[in-house]
């Protein structure tokens, strides 16, 4: 019998049921990737920040029902470990971790004028935080025996180095570190951990840095892509991102820092 001309195309929720934490997630990156994944169905997303006013709006332009906000200095262990067992405490586990939050330094950071409290601060969010995060989403994954998936946001820095920037370009080197340790040391209990690490591309982060608009941030960063007739966005990441927290990378996607930089890494 001949088949029918139309076909019905189904997409299934990739986040059916999971309960995922968004650490950055009131802003760019994280909330873009805190709407995508309660757009693919996922229980609840923990957006975790310190900018309360904001996360709260995001949640709640999410719906209350699928997004909550939760105040969590990534720098502050014990803030971190609240976050972690709360979440448990309220949704029974934690299946996706997604370590986000970071910073860059207001000054240049060349290495002959490194500001060394600029260093340090840069470093307690960008590393010392993306530890305790993995950290604390880690036990709480074993302990529930939950075959769980940790993302944490790298950068196309983690690879190459600098004419400025060295702690931002330092700390993204030490987040590679970071994963690669923990995806071997996860392993054997079912669960994963990668990295996403993007090209720069327009947020609040990268606008404040520069002092433009943001359209005038993403047009400066369309010279970075070699992938003509693009400009890289959030959305985009945070489906990277998705690929990575979902069953669709489940079967042996772990240790692998995704470059999303329009093969801007492969040679200069
Ligand atoms: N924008 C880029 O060009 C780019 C490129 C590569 C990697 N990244 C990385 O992406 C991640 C997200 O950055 P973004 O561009 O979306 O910036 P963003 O400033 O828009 O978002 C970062 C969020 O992290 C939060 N945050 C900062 N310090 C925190 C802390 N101590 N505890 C909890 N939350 C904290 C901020 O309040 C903010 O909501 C960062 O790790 C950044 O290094 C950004």
């Amino acid at each position: 019998m001949a088949e029918s001309a139309s076909t019905t195309i189904t997409t299934a929720l990739r986040l059916k049921n999971k309960i995922a934490i968004v650490t950055g997630g009131a802003s760019g990156i994280g909330e873009a990737t805190a709407r995508l994944f309660a757009e693919e169905g996922a229980r609840m997303v923990v957006i975790a920040d310190i900018q309360d006013e904001l996360g709260k709006e995001v949640a709640a332009s999410i719906g209350g029902d699928r997004c909550s906000y939760f105040h969590c200095d990534v720098a502050e262990e014990d803030e971190v470990q609240r976050l972690v067992q709360s979440t448990v405490k309220a949704y029974g586990q934690v299946d996706i971790m997604f370590s986000n939050a970071g910073i860059i330094s207001p000054s240049k950071q060349t290495v002959a004028e490194l500001h060394m409290s600029e260093l340090d601060r840069l470093l307690t969010v960008n590393v010392r935080g993306m530890a305790a995060c993995v950290k604390h989403a880690a036990r709480a994954m074993v302990e529930g025996r939950v075959r769980g998936s940790i993302v944490c946001t790298g950068s196309v820095c983690g690879s190459h180095g600098g004419l400025k920037g060295t702690d931002y370009i330092m700390s993204k080197h030490a987040v590679l570190g970071l994963m690669r340790s923990a995806s071997m040391q996860l392993a054997e209990h079912g669960i994963r951990v990668n990295c996403v690490s993007p090209n720069g591309l327009a947020t609040p982060l990268t606008c404040k840095l520069r002092g433009t608009s943001e359209e005038e941030t993403r047009e400066a960063y369309r010279k970075y892509a070699r992938l003509q007739g693009v400009v890289l966005t959030p959305k985009q990441v945070a489906q990277a991102v998705l690929f990575l927290a979902s069953d669709d990378s489940s079967a042996f996607v772990t240790g692998l820092d995704l470059r999303v930089d329009g093969a801007f890494s492969h040679g200069h």
